[in-house]
C-alpha cells in the first residue's frame, strides 16, 4: 500500500473536512493507497512522537457536514521560518524544511496533500522544490487566490455575513440608525462586495476602492433627506483609511506572519460622529463567526470534488500542482503559478458594476 499524508494549515474554513473525506475515500477506493492525517499542519510530523492519524472509515464518516478541521490547524508552523524558543526564553526562527522533507520520506509517505491558503501554498512550492511529492488544495473564506474562480468556505462565509446583515437591516430601520458591519476578507473585498449585493447595502467599502469620508457622509445625509431614515454599511476589514493604510496590528504570536486586521468599523463611526452624522451609529464586527459552523451544500460539493481531484493528481504522480475550480470545472495549475498573483477585486469587475447599478456606493463619489 502507498501512503498519502494530508494536512490543513492556516486559518480554518468550512469545507476542510469534506476535502479530507473526499480524498481519503478516493484513496481507499483505489485499492492501492491509504490516507493519513498530520495533526496541526506539519507540526504532527515534526513532533516526537509524531501525531499522525490513519484516516480510517470511522474517522472520516460524516465529517463533510462539520465545520473546522478534524486534523486541527495552525498559522504558526511555517517550516521555512519555524519559531524556536531559546533557553533564555527569547525566540528565533530556523529553516527546518530539508529535515521535514526527509522525515516525511523516512515515515514512508509517498505523497503529501497540503490544504491551505496563499501562505500554505507558498510553503508547498518551497517543499516541492526540495524534493517533496506535494499537491496543494486551496482553501480560504477570503477567496483571494487568483488561480481558482472560487475557494470553498467563501460561499458559506458570505451566507453567514448576509444573514447577519439582514438582521441589522430590521433594527436599523426601527431605530433610524446607521449600522456599520465589518466583515473579514484580508486584503480582498470579496466577502464585503457579495454581502452588500445580497443584503442590499447602501454603502460598501473594500480595500480595492479608496473612499473618502465626505462622500460617505453625503450619501448618508441624502438618504435621510429622502426620508429613508436608515443606512446599512458593509466594510471589509482590509478597507484602507484615507491615508492609504488598513487598520490593525502585527500578530503577537510567534511564527504568525500576518497583520491582524481590525478596527475599521469603529474608525468610521468615530469619523462620522465627529463630522456631525445626523443619526446614531452602531457597529458590528462579525469576526470568526464567518469561518465557523457547517458548510453550505455548495461548499461541501466543491470541497469534496477538490479532495477527489487532489487524489487523482497524487495517483498520477502529477506533483507540484494545485487543484483549482475554473469555468465550472475542477482542474489543476502549477503551485508556482497559483501563488504568483493575489486575487483582488478588479475595479471593473461585473459585480462592482452590478453594485453601482443598484445604488450601492463605494464611498468614492
Ligand atoms: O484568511 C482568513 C481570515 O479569517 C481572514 O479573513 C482574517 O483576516 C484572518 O483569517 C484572521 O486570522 P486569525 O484567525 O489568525 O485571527
Amino acid at each position: 500500500m502507498k501512503k498519502v499524508l494530508v494536512l490543513t494549515g492556516g486559518g480554518d474554513c468550512p469545507g476542510l473536512n469534506a476535502v479530507i473525506r473526499g480524498l481519503a475515500k478516493a484513496a481507499k477506493g483505489s485499492g492501492e493507497w491509504e490516507a493519513y492525517g498530520s495533526i496541526e499542519a506539519f507540526n504532527g510530523v515534526l513532533k516526537d512522537p509524531v501525531e499522525i492519524v490513519r484516516l480510517s472509515k470511522s474517522k472520516i464518516g460524516g465529517i463533510h457536514v462539520k465545520g473546522g478541521t478534524i486534523l486541527k490547524t495552525t498559522n504558526k508552523g511555517n517550516p521555512l521560518d519555524f519559531p524556536i524558543q531559546k533557553e533564555d526564553g527569547t525566540w528565533t526562527t530556523k529553516d527546518i524544511s530539508v529535515d521535514l522533507v526527509q522525515k516525511i520520506k523516512d515515515l514512508g509517505f509517498d505523497a503529501v496533500v497540503n490544504i491551505g491558503g496563499d501562505g500554505s501554498q507558498k510553503i508547498s512550492q518551497a517543499l516541492y522544490e526540495k524534493g517533496l511529492n506535494i499537491i496543494g488544495v486551496p482553501k480560504t473564506i477570503d477567496n483571494d487566490l487568483s488561480a481558482t474562480d472560487l475557494t470553498f468556505g467563501f460561499s458559506t462565509a458570505v451566507q453567514i455575513a448576509t444573514e447577519s446583515f439582514d438582521k441589522l437591516v430590521t433594527t436599523a430601520e426601527s431605530h433610524h440608525r446607521v449600522m456599520i458591519m465589518e466583515v473579514m476578507g484580508r486584503d480582498a473585498g470579496w466577502i464585503a462586495l457579495h454581502t452588500a449585493i445580497a443584503g442590499g447595502a447602501e454603502i460598501c467599502l473594500i480595500p480595492e476602492i479608496s473612499f473618502n469620508m465626505k462622500a460617505i457622509l453625503k450619501r448618508i445625509k441624502k438618504r435621510y433627506k429622502k426620508g429613508k431614515g436608515f443606512v446599512n454599511i458593509v466594510v471589509a476589514e482590509g478597507a484602507k483609511v484615507e491615508s492609504g493604510e488598513s487598520l490593525g496590528s502585527q500578530a503577537t504570536d510567534k511564527g504568525d506572519p500576518h497583520k491582524k486586521l481590525a478596527g475599521i468599523a469603529n474608525y468610521l463611526r468615530t469619523e462620522l460622529e465627529n463630522m456631525g452624522c445626523p443619526a446614531q451609529i452602531r457597529t458590528t464586527v462579525l469576526g470568526h463567526t464567518q469561518r465557523g459552523g457547517t458548510p453550505l451544500a455548495f461548499d461541501r460539493i466543491l470541497a469534496t470534488a477538490m479532495g477527489v481531484k487532489a487524489f487523482e493528481l497524487v495517483q498520477k504522480g502529477d506533483f507540484g500542482k494545485m487543484v483549482s475550480y475554473k469555468n465550472n470545472q475542477i482542474e489543476s495549475v502549477t503551485i508556482k503559478e497559483a501563488v504568483k498573483y493575489y486575487n483582488y477585486v478588479a475595479k471593473d469587475h461585473y459585480l462592482i458594476k452590478t453594485a453601482r447599478a443598484v445604488g450601492i456606493s463605494f464611498g468614492d463619489e
